[in-house]
Parts: C-alpha cells; structure tokens; sequence
C-alpha cells in the first residue's frame, strides 16, 4: 500500500503496467438526508483507493454546493458548468491535495433539477468517457430526489447510501430507496454507515435498513462499511485537508482503511482482456505446440 504522498504517483502508471485490481466502476454516493458525511466520503476513499495504486475520480454532482473544493481547499479554474457549456470532461478536472481529481460542481446558481434531459444525458455520456482514465468515478450526489437524480442513477453501476446511525437520517436513508424503488430505478446497494460510536451501532444499523428494506421493499441491500465517529474528521475539514492525509492514524481514517479493503474484496479485476485476452492466450498456446503450456498466462491483477 503507497502512503498518502505517493499515491500521486498513481498517475505515472503507464498503459500496460499493473492493471486495476479492480473492476471499472461508476459509483453514486447519496443520502436521504444531507450532512451525513458523503463529501467527506467521497474524497477520504478515493485517497483510499488511490494507496492501493487505483485510479479514482470523484464527480461533485451536489450542484450548487461545492463542497469537494472547499474541503480540498482548491480553487478549481473550471467547473462543471463549463462542461455543461461545452468544455471537455478532461479539461475540467482537478487535482486536491494528495493527488485526488475531482470535477467540482462550481458554486453558481445552477441547479441539478434545473438541467434539461439533453444536458443530463450528455453528461453521463461523459462520465462514461472518464473510463478511458479512471478506475472507479464517485459521484457526490446530494441528498433527495429529482428526474435528473434519476437519470444519473441509470449509467451508475451502484449506489453507496450513506447514513449515520440517527433516527432521521435511517429514516431518510429509506424513504429514498423506497422512491427509487417505486420508480423502478434502483441499482445495487451498498450502505455506509457514518458517524457510529461503535462497531455494534454500526451493525444494527445497517441491519435495520437491511431488514425493512427487504421486508417492505423487497429491495436487497448489502453493506460496504462504517466508519466511525472521530473529532479528527472535523479538525481534517477545518485545515482544509483530506483526513487520510492529515490523520492517517485516526480511528475513521483506519476505518477508510478497511471499507477499501472491502471494495476490493467484492470487486474484483475481470480476468485481463476478458474474452479476448482468453483467445489471445489460446491463440499463443497452440503456436507454442503442445506441452509448452505457459502457466503464468492468466495472472489476476
Ligand atoms: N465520521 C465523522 N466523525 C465526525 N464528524 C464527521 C464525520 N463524518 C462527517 N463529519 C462531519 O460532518 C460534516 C458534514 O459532512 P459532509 O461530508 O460535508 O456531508 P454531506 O456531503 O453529506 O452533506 C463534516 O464537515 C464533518 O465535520
Ligand atoms: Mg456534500
């Protein structure tokens, strides 16, 4: 695992060299209720994931807030805005502190709600394109619902559903995947549980939304990780630096620790090439004749 500081150099990996070991993901992380920690998410587990030599994005889709640059303390030069406007996805990316590239969502008076099906539309072909680059692409989305919530929900591959342990925020955290459910729109998901005192908190709260998410929706929900309540999270915010740079001992930045760990565990690499690499091994085998079997062909990444 690279330190904080070296997980910048994640980005001299050239093309070839050591593949992802994990599979390319588009992620949203949302909440029912705001304030519960998503941005905060976002940034802490890209610099989680970018230690474990993968290459993160994180989208700020919270329009209207940008929150991803002020918790980085960056002053982006482009914004989401600009790409609604016509610049490219690529052009528009920053980097924070620790090396993480975001797409701030700039502060202006634009709403998602208010963007049109077209504008929605173009977006996600974009974010499809930030494939070519990155590995896993979180989008901090806000908390609610919306059409253009939804249409973002269509292109993602899963949805992280933070909550903290509160009443209001589980409360939330469900009557969002009942929504998204009766719209017939929800992708797997995986709950964080932020802000816990304790391991045992965390876990019964997840199992509560678990539990009545399968018995009144019918919806199967899996849990990613908690993370723990930690006054070095707010004192990270307040330097206007990512806690896994600034407290990387911390208990919430061990916690990071392990929800990567998990990640990793339940998204594994896809054999290199896929089906095509199988022919590409094959197609060497049988030029190799028999009994010249190369054993190291399909090593996992
Ligand atoms: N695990 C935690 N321990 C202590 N404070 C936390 C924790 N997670 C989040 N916070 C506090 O909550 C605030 C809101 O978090 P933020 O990520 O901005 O929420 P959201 O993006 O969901 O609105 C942060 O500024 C931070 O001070
Ligand atoms: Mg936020």
């Amino acid at each position: 695992m690279l330190e904080p500081e070296e997980a910048t150099r994640v980005w001299d990996r050239g093309p070839g060299l050591d593949a992802p070991a994990v599979k390319p993901s588009v992620v949203a992380v949302a909440s029912g209720k705001g304030g519960v920690g998503k941005t905060h998410f976002c940034v802490n587990f890209a610099l989680g994931l970018m230690q474990h030599r993968i290459r993160p994005m994180v989208f700020d889709a919270d329009v209207g807030f940008a929150d991803v640059e002020v918790m980085l303390g960056v002053r982006p030069k482009r914004t989401l805005i600009d790409v609604l406007e016509g610049t490219s996805i690529f052009d528009a990316i920053e980097y924070g502190p620790g090396g993480v590239p975001f797409l701030s969502a700039g502060s202006g008076l634009l709403d998602l709600h208010d963007l049109t099906q077209e504008q929605v539309e173009r977006l996600m072909r974009q974010v499809t394109q930030l494939q070519e680059r990155f590995d896993v692409v979180l989008l901090d989305c806000g908390s609610g619902m919306g059409p253009n919530f939804e249409r973002l929900l269509a292109g993602v591959d899963e949805l992280f559903l933070l909550t903290t342990p509160e009443p209001t925020a589980l409360a939330d955290a469900y009557a969002l995947l009942k929504l998204l459910t009766l719209r017939g729109v929800l992708p797997p998901v995986r709950v964080v549980v932020n802000r816990a005192d304790s391991l045992v908190q965390a876990r019964e709260t997840a199992e509560k939304l678990r539990l009545v998410a399968d018995r009144f929706l019918d919806a199967s929900v899996d849990v990613l990780g908690y993370i723990l309540e930690d006054d070095a999270v707010p004192r990270a915010v307040m330097q206007q630096r990512a806690l896994l740079s600034a407290f990387p001992q911390s208990p919430a930045a061990r916690c990071f620790q392990q929800l990567v760990s998990n990640y990793l565990r339940l998204h594994p690499a896809p054999k290199p090439g896929g089906l095509t690499g199988f022919f590409t091994r094959l197609w060497h085998r049988l030029r190799e004749g028999p009994g010249d079997a190369p054993g190291g062909a399909s090593h996992t990444g």
